[in-house]
């Protein structure tokens, strides 16, 4: 089963909108007829309408950061998938683990969010990992399987076709640890495993599991050349346009 790479830039809190703009125009120049791998652009939420309107006609895709679980309403200060579609997104990160440590977000709160992605006809990408320590006491299995259970709880098969599925340990996530090509195919397998689990072997085949955690274009090769690695969630290579282009085009 040939699963489409993806390769998605969160770019975090940095960029201005003029700056996002210049970076956007700098990847549409190297990247914007791209089709043998989906690209995806996470601007802050303030550049995502002025980012759209560069790569609208280009096969780059959109991305926010974060969304709240409702549609429109008293919520001050939230912003519902509705109007990140509005923005131009496609794709919506859920459950990053900056925010499941700074904003003490849960596997319930964050499948609450992933469901009205879902429903908004967005795409959810779904981040999990675990801590340091969380591995170096054994428990990286449990954890994973907690995050995947609980965060896809209620979802059909056919909701679950439309969910990218991010993992990402926290360890080497702005580290520039990052996880070995093994450690990483170990917990991609088992997440697929799981999947096969909750859903079916359709499913599981059908699911990207992106990798995340200092991806850096001296180490995409390895990691994309494992068999359950289907693209990668990078973060501070994102931020140049020649080393997100460098790690887009792997080999
Ligand atoms: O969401 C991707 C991010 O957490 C990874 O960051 O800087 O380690 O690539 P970085």
């Amino acid at each position: 089963m040939m699963r489409k790479p993806l390769i998605a830039g969160n770019w975090k809190l940095n960029k201005t909108i003029n700056e996002s703009q210049q970076l956007s125009r700098q990847l549409l120049e190297s990247l914007g007829t791209v089709s043998n791998r989906e690209i995806v652009i996470a601007p802050v939420f303030t550049a995502l309408n002025a980012v759209s309107e560069i790569i609208k006609s280009s096969s780059i895709l959109l991305a926010a950061q974060n969304c709240y679980p409702a549609t429109t309403g008293a919520f001050t200060g939230e912003l519902s998938p509705l109007f990140l579609q509005d923005a131009g997104c496609q794709y919506v990160i859920i459950g990053h683990s900056e925010r499941r440590q700074l904003l003490h977000e849960t596997n319930a709160f964050i499948n609450q969010k992933l469901i009205g992605v879902i429903q908004a006809g967005l795409k959810p990408i779904l981040c999990i990992g675990e801590t340091l320590q969380q591995r170096e006491d054994g428990q990286m299995l449990e954890i994973l399987g907690q995050q995947i259970k609980e965060g896809l709880v209620d979802l059909t098969t056919d909701q679950m076709a439309t969910v990218v599925i991010a993992y990402e340990p926290i360890w080497a996530i702005g580290t520039g640890k990052t996880a070995s090509s093994e450690q990483a195919q170990e917990a991609h397998a088992y997440i697929r495993s799981l999947l096969q689990e909750i859903f079916n072997s359709s499913v599981a085949e059908q699911t990207r599991i992106l990798y995340g955690g200092s991806v850096k274009p001296d180490n995409i090769d390895t990691l994309m050349a494992q068999t359950d690695i289907d693209g990668a969630l990078v973060g501070g290579a994102s931020l140049k346009a020649e080393d997100f282009v460098r790690i887009v085009r792997f080999l």
